[in-house]
């Protein structure tokens, strides 16, 4: 039985299958319409979500399963004090497979040791997003045509941003990336990723603090927002919240075919008037991800 908590829990190659299949899903949506029948999928979520959640389930009821879960940690026996570890103990017996969201870094990690059936990590407070990640390469890889050779930027919230960190992660196993890291002082990525993750894979990057400067060297633009709710106190945040506005202007500087990611929602740093853009890709993004949770799930089950 496999867990998803990193997305390196995928080797390159197990990747490429996944993503294979969620290709050929993307071809061909209803080939798969049945497979999961009289499966479960449990939705734990402790925190917030609207893409991950419903994607999840969308991608269980498109396989022919059932879906079952909560939504918020406050209607979950967690507001009476319950510990991950005796909650997914009972869900084991419920469900065939769980996607877990939790604030708490290592909360997924810590249900996987004691679960009798796969836990996938849907978000661990500023920690990971593997199946954001999974979801973003499918993007690149399916509008790129490839997954080296990438000039990426990660431009906003880079110290709390968890999709951020685990697309670095997934990314640096790739031939001739290069990042470029644009985020005010404050909002930095974490040196343990810097040097674990980038200086330890010997990919060269460089840190930044205005967009206009590098827009085009970009071949994918990766835009976050502010985390807020990771902030400690809210005069940061009304601070730091608006410091990149990626509008058209900004957009003429880049490269006709350089893509927008964004892992959604969206406050204010993308302009709407970007949607219209062909390189804004991040709602298609959001549509690939049922496609490569279909995709996972059915990997996990091992019914293909
Ligand atoms: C992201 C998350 O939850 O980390 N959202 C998502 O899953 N698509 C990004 C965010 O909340 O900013």
């Amino acid at each position: 039985m496999k867990h998803i908590i990193s997305p390196t829990d995928l080797t390159v190659s197990e990747l490429r299958e996944l993503l294979d299949l969620a290709e050929e899903i993307i071809r061909d949506p209803k080939k798969y319409s049945n497979i999961c029948h009289g499966k479960k999928l449990a939705t734990l979520f402790y925190e917030p979500s609207t893409r991950t959640r419903l994607s999840f389930e969308a991608a269980m009821l498109n396989l022919g399963g059932n879906v079952l879960g909560f939504s918020s940690a406050d209607s979950s026996s967690a507001a009476k004090g319950e510990s991950v570890a005796d909650t997914i103990r009972v869900i084991s017996h419920y469900a065939d497979i769980c996607a877990m969201r939790h604030p708490k870094e290592g909360a997924p990690l810590v249900a996987s040791l004691y679960s009798s059936i796969p836990i996938i990590n849907a978000g661990d407070g500023g920690h990971n997003h593997p199946t954001q990640t999974f979801t973003d390469l499918l993007t690149i890889k399916n509008l790129k045509g490839r997954l080296d050779c990438l000039t990426v930027g990660f431009c906003g919230d880079l110290k709390f941003g968890r999709t951020v960190h685990s697309l670095i992660g997934a990314l640096s196993r790739y031939k001739n990336i290069k990042f470029v890291l644009i985020s005010p002082e404050e909002l930095m990525l974490p040196a343990y990723i810097r040097e674990e993750v980038i200086e330890g894979n010997h990919i060269p990057y460089e840190e930044v603090r205005i967009l206009e400067d590098v827009m085009p060297d970009l071949d994918i633009l990766y835009m976050t927002r502010v985390q807020r709710e990771r902030f400690f106190n809210e005069e940061d945040y009304i601070r730091l919240k608006d410091t990149y506005i990626l509008d058209m202007k900004k957009m003429a500087l880049a490269k006709p075919d350089m893509l927008v990611l964004h892992p959604l929602p969206r406050v204010n740093e993308i302009a709407t008037e970007v949607d219209s853009d062909p390189r804004a890709v991040y709602f298609k993004q959001a549509q690939f991800g049922v496609y490569i949770r279909m995709a996972l799930i059915m990997k996990l089950l091992e019914v293909v």
